[in-house]
């Protein structure tokens, strides 16, 4: 009797271990830590880390040997627009229909997540194109990232978030339009009914809409108080772009989660972010798109112009703040640029202050902990979703290996071994 049931137990033990993966490497990066750990074994059960060890026996299971590699966690681009492309600027834009932007968007998910971006943060979609998107992805309809999603971006009457491409004859509003305390909050009710994760608003002018001041605010402070409170009471946060000195200030003050962009943000901005702990999502990358390629996919002439005065101001803001300790996240406006160069952005904050420890922590653990997530995703660790990259070599000597993963795993899932997809 004794025999037979120790058997049993001896059969499913080695069941248990056939449904196991480990993987080997020669080091892992600790984002908590933002330090390296030698010779990691980490087992996965289906899509969760079970259990983390370093050096000695090799655990049983399915063996996964990345001998040379890197593991880091996925990582977290905190701003993109899956639905957009970087081909269609301007006046073209118009041509896409909310279907044709949805059915796109499958193709950038899938170039972002073999790029080793396994979480992203969508701020901006019409149609609730973004919702579709994730709910397919997490459906297991195609791979892409876990999708935090914010619906149709909420902004002002001929602000950046409204479309002013055409004249008035066309009456063309975007859906995201709404002025005043109680439509804002109203527009949150909305957008939470169809979906959203979180609530995109623009709290300045932009680079890329037609007819608007970049530095210039546009939600008032009183219609963002009413924004933030009606999504931080039903458990969403805010995440508002913000480029002008101003806007960023009081977008700040009426207590919003991140600011996007912070372009001209100053040291009282980055004292008051500091005290409220707002997040900076710093989008540094995009302007090498906007200036050198941005001309051919239609951006407009104006825009160019605005970029030219926005974009090298960003990048010593963005030193300032390093400097400063504020929080920051890895936001890259993604669909500005061609999807799946996102981690080309790594190699320009640390050009522009961060240590590669300190890129790597804030596209991973940060993002995760902006997106409330920390226990699930941005660190390697037992109980969190197995979304492991993996690079040859050290990124901490040389970053720009980060532009090309090699390795990606979502949800236990291997989607890319030694660069290939399977
Ligand atoms: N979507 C942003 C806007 O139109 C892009 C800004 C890009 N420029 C930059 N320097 N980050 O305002």
């Amino acid at each position: 009797m004794m025999r037979i049931s120790t058997t049993i137990f001896l059969f499913f033990i080695s069941f248990l271990c056939g449904a196991q993966t480990v993987i080997v490497a020669d080091a892992m990066f600790d984002s908590k830590t933002a330090t390296l750990k030698s010779q990691p074994r980490i087992v996965i059960e289906e899509s969760k880390i079970s259990t983390i060890t370093f050096g000695g026996a090799i655990p049983d299971g399915t063996l996964v040997d990345l001998s040379g590699h890197t593991i880091m966690p996925g990582f977290i681009d905190m701003h993109t627009h899956l639905t957009s492309s970087h081909t269609e600027h301007g006046y073209r834009r118009l041509a896409s229909s909310t279907a044709r932007s949805a059915l796109r968007g499958v193709k950038h998910a899938r170039q972002t997540v073999l790029a080793g971006v396994t979480s992203v943060r969508n701020l901006g979609a019409s149609g609730f194109t973004d919702v579709a998107l994730r709910d397919a992805i997490n459906d297991g309809d195609f791979i892409g990232p876990r999708m935090f999603v914010s619906g149709p971006s909420l902004g002002i009457t001929g602000g950046h978030c409204d479309n002013n491409l055409l004249s008035y004859d066309f009456k063309a509003i975007s859906e995201g339009v709404a002025d005043g305390p109680w439509e804002a909050a109203k527009a949150v009710r909305r957008n939470i009914k169809y979906g959203a994760d979180v609530i995109k608003i623009c709290a300045t002018g932009g680079v890329l809409s037609k007819g608007t001041k970049v530095g210039v605010q546009q939600y008032s402070l009183i219609e963002m108080q009413r924004i933030v409170e009606e999504a931080h009471r039903r458990d969403l946060t805010v995440a508002a772009h913000a480029h002008g000195t101003q806007g960023i200030y009081e977008a700040i003050k009426a207590g919003v989660d991140s600011i996007e962009h912070a372009s001209f943000i100053d040291e009282q901005g980055i004292k008051l972010a500091k005290e409220k702990g707002t997040y900076l999502s710093m989008d540094i990358y995009v302007t090498e798109f906007i200036l050198n390629e941005g001309k051919a996919a239609g951006i407009l002439e104006e825009s160019l112009a605005k970029e030219r005065k926005t974009g090298s101001l960003q990048r010593d803001n963005f030193r300032k703040a390093v400097q400063s300790g504020v929080n920051m996240v890895m936001g890259t406006d993604s669909g500005v640029y061609p999807h799946g160069h996102n981690l080309k952005q790594l190699s320009r904050m640390v050009k522009f202050g961060m240590t590669p420890a300190i890129a790597i922590q804030t596209a991973t653990y940060n993002g995760a902990k902006l997106l409330r997530k920390e226990d699930q995703i941005g660190q390697l660790r037992p109980g969190a979703y197995a979304d492991i990259v993996a690079v040859q070599g050290n990124p901490l000597s040389d970053i720009s290996l980060l532009e090309n993963i090699d390795f990606v795993m979502k949800n236990g899932e291997v989607l890319k071994q030694n660069g290939k997809v399977l």
